[in-house]
């Protein structure tokens, strides 16, 4: 057994992760009194949610008519009817009320000229359940509203005596013997000591998976920490195989190209120079949903009408909006497109491809962030002292494809949730609980294995293999060759991981050591997407199955629930929340309006 010295630290509740979730629950903790402390592999500025740019979804309404009814519409429709009712209610009702409380915090949103919050159309956003334009919903800081979020909710938690551990990477879940979570154990990066965490309440809010995959936009810190903890404590993920490619990463680099640019006016074209959006989406055009928008792109450069040397990607045009909105709306974009894609706004188009940018599945919780282990006699049933927040967890309000801007405004929604609810649930009077020694000797133990790791597989190299993999095999199209080739490629990687090679076994600064732990966090996220995508036989938001074209209601309209153990996946499925919170008679939507019916836009 391995032998570590560490030093313990008792909270009511430890959150895992400092982006828009992190630092939303902390706060909302931190306001209540409770003793909360914020955990992070990064400072807390520079964790992913900082590189959000186009904005936050709620109905407002500062440019013109808008409901949360519309929004809740928008967001069901979205998900081709994968979200959960309930969640996606709370959602849409909540958004003012949290982005009200940014504002108050103090989160410089861009303004009209009467003073009030500014919003721009994002894909998928409409009025009238469907029927009417494109709404106004997105509430923006210029092209940065992520860093502003951020930034100002990192300043809120420290003025709350919320206290941070910056630099420390969270190794594994403490859980008790009847399966209730206890806490987690650390491993301070610039010092090498050892951390345990005893909380009432443990809060995952670790972010994406997107470096599963070899082009992505996500940060290469988005490394699915959170679900690779859960599945080593048998804990199960959820519709995993729904991964969003965001249609405007850049050509080459895949950093991101706000939807915002679509939103402002800019449109896509192909080799023929035609705004072939059209065609696909006659009636929102560029600004249908990004599942729609990804697909269409991909159409068009297997048809041939791809632009460039090797007509493998599309044109973003810009250049035809004004100078001064470019400057004032999308400056960051601009920065972005000269740096990575040598490209003046104002003069060319931007080179772009569909890129991933959203995993829609995750740690599966209820709509107050609660983590949820089903069985076929509960499928709500809750694991004690263990939430999940933000992309990391999958309450579900994406279901089979999120909207733009859907991604800021679950972070502080649900961020705030899991505080509501921990207020009701953790008690600060009692005791911490005594944690389960087996546990944190299995953490440790396991550390060490890799630490000293000394097999035929270097790290970066079983990483390039496993993203490769994933970016040929669960793409934006699919078929049940390439899945069915992917689920054993994925197989014979993931057993890999017990023959890796870690040179360094320092414990200071060890980045070889830190990847090679992230990377079996990706491992287990990664194959529980391409299982998942290989055994949906139906085509549903984001997984665009092309030897079963249809979305199957009657068969697949239900969450996957993946249990991996090494590198075997375990599916079982649950069913989908249909019931929203309210009745139409207390205001809420009808069932007839959101019943299931053909997704066109
Ligand atoms: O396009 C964007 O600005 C990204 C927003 C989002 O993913 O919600």
């Amino acid at each position: 057994m391995a032998e570590y010295e560490y030093e313990t630290h008792d909270y009511d509740v430890v959150v895992v992760g400092a982006g828009g979730a992190g630092l939303r629950a902390t706060l909302g903790m931190a306001e209540q009194g409770l003793r909360t402390a914020c955990v992070t592999k990064v400072f807390p500025t520079r964790s992913h949610t900082v590189a959000a740019q186009g904005g936050i979804a709620a109905s407002l309404s500062n440019m013109g008519p808008d409901n949360w009814q519309w929004h809740m519409y928008d967001t069901v429709k979205g998900s081709d009817w994968l979200g959960d009712t309930d969640a996606m209610e709370y959602l849409a009702r909540e958004a003012p009320k949290a982005v009200y409380e940014l504002e108050h915090y103090g989160v410089p949103f861009s303004r009209t000229e009467e003073g009030k919050i500014y919003q721009r159309p994002f894909g998928g956003h409409t009025t009238e359940f469907g029927e009417g334009p494109a709404v106004q919903r997105t509430c923006a800081a210029a092209d940065r509203t992520g860093h502003a979020i951020l930034h100002t909710l990192y300043g809120q938690s420290v003025k709350n005596n919320a206290e941070f551990y910056i630099e420390y990477f969270a190794l594994d879940l403490i859980m008790s013997e009847d399966g209730q979570c206890q806490g987690v154990v650390c491993w301070k990066l610039d010092d090498g000591t050892m951390h345990i965490f005893n909380a009432k309440m443990v809060v995952l809010a670790t972010g994406g998976y997107g470096r599963a995959y070899f082009s992505a936009t996500s940060a290469h810190t988005c490394t699915g920490d959170g679900g690779g903890m859960v599945a080593r404590a048998g804990l199960p993920l959820q519709d995993m195989e729904f991964v969003q490619f965001h249609p405007t990463g850049i050509y080459g680099s895949g950093c991101l190209i706000t939807e915002g640019a679509r939103g402002e006016g800019g449109y896509l074209t192909n080799s023929e120079g035609e705004r072939f959006m059209e065609r696909y989406a006659p009636q929102y055009k560029d600004l249908a949903p990004r599942d729609y928008v990804s697909r269409s792109m991909t159409m068009e450069i297997r048809e041939g009408r791809g632009v460039g040397e090797n007509g493998d990607h599309i044109h973003l045009n810009l250049n035809h909006l004004p100078a001064e909105a470019l400057a004032e709306r999308l400056p960051g974009i601009s920065e972005s497109a000269k740096i990575f894609a040598g490209v003046d706004v104002n003069k060319e188009p931007i080179p772009v491809l569909p890129t991933v940018h959203y995993n829609m599945g995750g740690i599966p919780t209820n709509y107050w962030g609660e983590v949820l282990n089903p069985t076929a006699e509960d499928p709500t049933a809750v694991v004690p002292g263990l939430m999940a927040v933000g992309e990391a967890g999958c309450a579900s309000v994406h279901g089979a494809n999120r909207l733009g801007s859907n991604s800021l405004i679950d972070l502080v929604v649900f961020g705030r949730a899991s505080a509501i609810r921990a207020g009701k649930v953790v008690d600060a009077d009692a005791a911490n609980p005594v944690l389960n020694k087996a546990s944190v000797d299995k953490a440790f133990d396991r550390f060490d294995t890799l630490r000293n790791a000394k097999g035929g597989a270097p790290t970066a190299e079983l990483r390039l293999e496993m993203q490769r993999t994933m970016q040929a095999d669960a793409a934006v199209f699919r078929t049940d060759k390439t899945l069915k080739e992917g689920v054993e490629k994925m197989t014979d990687i993931a057993a890999k991981i017990d023959d890796m090679h870690v040179t360094d076994t320092s414990l200071v600064w060890n980045s070889d050591l830190m990847e090679t732990l992230e990377l079996t966090n990706l491992m287990p996220n990664a194959l529980a997407t391409i299982h998942g995508a290989e055994a949906r036989k139906e085509s549903r938001g984001a997984h665009a199955h092309e030897d079963y074209s249809d979305r199957d209601d009657e068969n697949w309209r239900v969450h996957t629930v993946s249990r991996v153990d090494g590198n075997k996946v375990d599916l079982t499925y649950r069913p989908v929340v249909k019931d929203p919170l309210t009745t139409e008679d207390e205001g809420g939507i009808s069932l007839k309006k959101i019943a299931p019916k053909a997704r066109t836009f």
